[in-house]
């Protein structure tokens, strides 16, 4: 199914002129840390990914937004573009390897290239006991929250040499059966791959939220659990993103406040 691409503040230009965004942008925002610098963002249009892609976004990067449904990205680059963001968007469900190679397409036909890669795209399709996850179950998370992050790097890695970045997001151990198995393997996936890639200069990092407020973590927060708001990973991620970041790689970063460590 045809999927428009959907732009952000620069929507009026023709396609031609948008090769060039990353010029003009810079121009206006020479002072921001992440000026000419090209982020995508899977499932950005809410949550924690919408805060970190609008958080990116506003330290000079462009953004590529995406998630599975298509009126989400529509709406985001909206928001965004009236903020005055450079973002483009595109459906991508993580799991789907049309989506993937799409939002791919995306990222190379309008910046040319890419710097960082978060994957803050996740499921959780049942909660209960990791030995009643039915087959179909298992392979659902575990396609979504560890076989996309590594094939969707695959897929951009021979545009990400020598400047790139991989973000995961894995989990703090909840009574989460498989989903919490799958967000383990991340930090083994992180760990593996920031030795795999450290030849090619591309730095491998996790991020470890706590129990951050939003539509995902209602199924686990009680009325006392002390919440985060999905900014709050934000900023370690534009950090990350940083040369201030540049020496640090294949770690697992936790965004806990007081919730209990890995
Ligand atoms: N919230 C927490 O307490 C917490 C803590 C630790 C880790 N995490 C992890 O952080 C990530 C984000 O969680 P969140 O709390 O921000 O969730 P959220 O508020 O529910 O947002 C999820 C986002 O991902 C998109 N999405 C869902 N499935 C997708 C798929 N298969 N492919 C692409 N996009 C998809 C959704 O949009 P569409 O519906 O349009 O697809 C939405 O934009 C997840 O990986 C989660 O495991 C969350």
């Amino acid at each position: 199914m045809f999927r428009p691409l959907t732009w952000g503040w620069k929507s009026f230009l023709p396609s031609a002129t948008l090769l060039s965004m990353r010029s003009i942008s810079s121009v206006a925002n020479s002072s921001l840390k992440l000026v000419n610098k090209v982020a995508v963002v899977t499932g950005s249009t809410n949550g924690i990914g919408f805060s970190i892609a609008r958080r990116l976004a506003q330290d000079g990067a462009h953004v590529i937004i995406s998630s599975r449904k298509q009126q989400n990205v529509d709406q985001v680059v909206d928001i965004l573009q009236r903020e005055g963001l450079s973002v483009a968007g595109t459906v991508c469900h993580v799991g789907k390897a049309e989506d993937r190679e799409r939002l791919v397409a995306t990222a190379l036909k309008h910046c040319g290239g890419v710097d960082f890669l978060v994957c803050t795209a996740g499921v959780n399709p049942l909660v209960g006991s990791t030995l009643g996850s039915s087959e179909q179950v298992w392979d659902k998370i575990l396609s979504v929250n560890v076989k996309a992050p590594a094939l969707l790097l695959s897929q951009l890695l021979p545009h990400m040499e020598n400047r790139g970045l991989l973000i995961c997001f894995p989990f703090q151990p909840q009574k989460l059966g498989a989903y919490n198995v799958s967000k383990t393997a991340l930090l083994g996936l992180t760990k593996t791959l920031a030795v795999e890639l450290a030849p090619k200069n591309i730095r491998v990092n996790c991020l470890v939220p706590g129990l951050i407020k939003t539509d995902f973590s209602r199924v686990v927060s009680t009325e006392k659990s002390f919440l985060g708001k999905p900014e709050d990973c934000a900023g370690l991620v534009s950090f990350l993103c940083s040369p201030d970041a540049s020496y640090i790689t294949g770690e697992n970063i936790v965004v806990a406040g007081f919730s209990t460590h890995l």
